[in-house]
């Protein structure tokens, strides 16, 4: 079953005299897969996973589906794109998908408690346990009470990682989550956050420019690959998987 289907889909970039382009020739993600995106600087990452979080209009579109529930039929985003039913894709994000940046992207006046909760009450969701209980498995339910800028840069990779969960979205897109932090802090919570994405069966898609930080953890790595074109105007990156 798949959450993302994707062929021929293109989105063109362009500043300054030079232009980015990435193509994605075909893209089929299944419901509960955890895919890795990793490449160097500028080769597009970023461009993708707002591509898939239906943030960036794509430029071209052959077809673009998008299936978050099991059992109900895909959604077609390209028709969406095409009547630009903005309101519909912010509710399609607001409701199926989580964000983890690489900032945190924290409210500071808000203390963590508030901020791992807001999806659900933005949402209108019930106050259950399951702000505390996400707490608990990243290891922060002490800091619950506390604003963000008391606590250390990985405390709050956690408390972004949580707030992205609340909510129980069906695909949760981070993109360099971890980049702020040594490399076996990055480890430790990255696996944190993968064993909890499927214990909930949210698929995931983690953008990052060191596969160390996601080996092992048993994601699936898309591949693709980045070219000069046109005279060294263009940078081409073409995506696979
Ligand atoms: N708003 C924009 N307008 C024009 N070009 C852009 C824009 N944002 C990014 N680009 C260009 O698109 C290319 C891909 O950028 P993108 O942000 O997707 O890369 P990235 O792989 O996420 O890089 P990083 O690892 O540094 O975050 C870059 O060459 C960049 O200059
Ligand atoms: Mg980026």
């Amino acid at each position: 079953m798949l959450i993302y289907h994707l062929r021929e889909v293109v989105k063109t970039r362009e500043s300054a005299g030079t232009a980015f382009r990435l193509v994605v020739p075909s893209l089929q993600i299944a419901l509960g897969e955890k895919i890795a995106l990793i490449g160097q600087s500028g080769c597009g990452k970023s461009t993708l996973l707002d591509l898939l979080a239906m943030i960036l209009r794509p430029t071209d579109i052959g077809a673009f589906r998008f299936r978050p529930e099991p059992g109900a039929p895909p959604i077609d985003i390209a028709e969406i794109w095409r009547k630009r039913q903005l309101n519909e894709l912010g509710d399609l994000r607001k409701h199926r998908m989580g964000y983890v940046m690489q900032t945190g992207g924290l409210l500071s006046y808000l203390s963590v408690r508030e901020n791992i909760g807001l999806s659900r009450r933005l949402l209108g969701l019930p106050e259950d346990d399951t702000v505390e209980s996400i707490a608990e498995a990243l290891g922060i339910r002490r800091h619950l009470d506390k604003l963000p800028a008391k606590l250390s840069v990985g405390e709050r990779q956690r408390v972004a990682i949580a707030r992205a969960l609340a909510h129980r979205p069906s695909i949760v897109i981070a993109d360099e989550p971890t980049a702020p932090l040594d490399p076996i802090a990055a480890r430790k919570i990255m696996a944190l956050f993968m064993e909890l994405v499927e214990e909930m069966h949210i698929t995931v898609i983690v953008a990052s420019h060191d596969w160390n930080h996601v080996d092992k953890l048993g994601l699936r790595r898309l591949s693709h690959r980045t070219r000069q074109k046109e005279g060294g105007s263009v940078t081409e990156t073409v995506v696979t998987g």
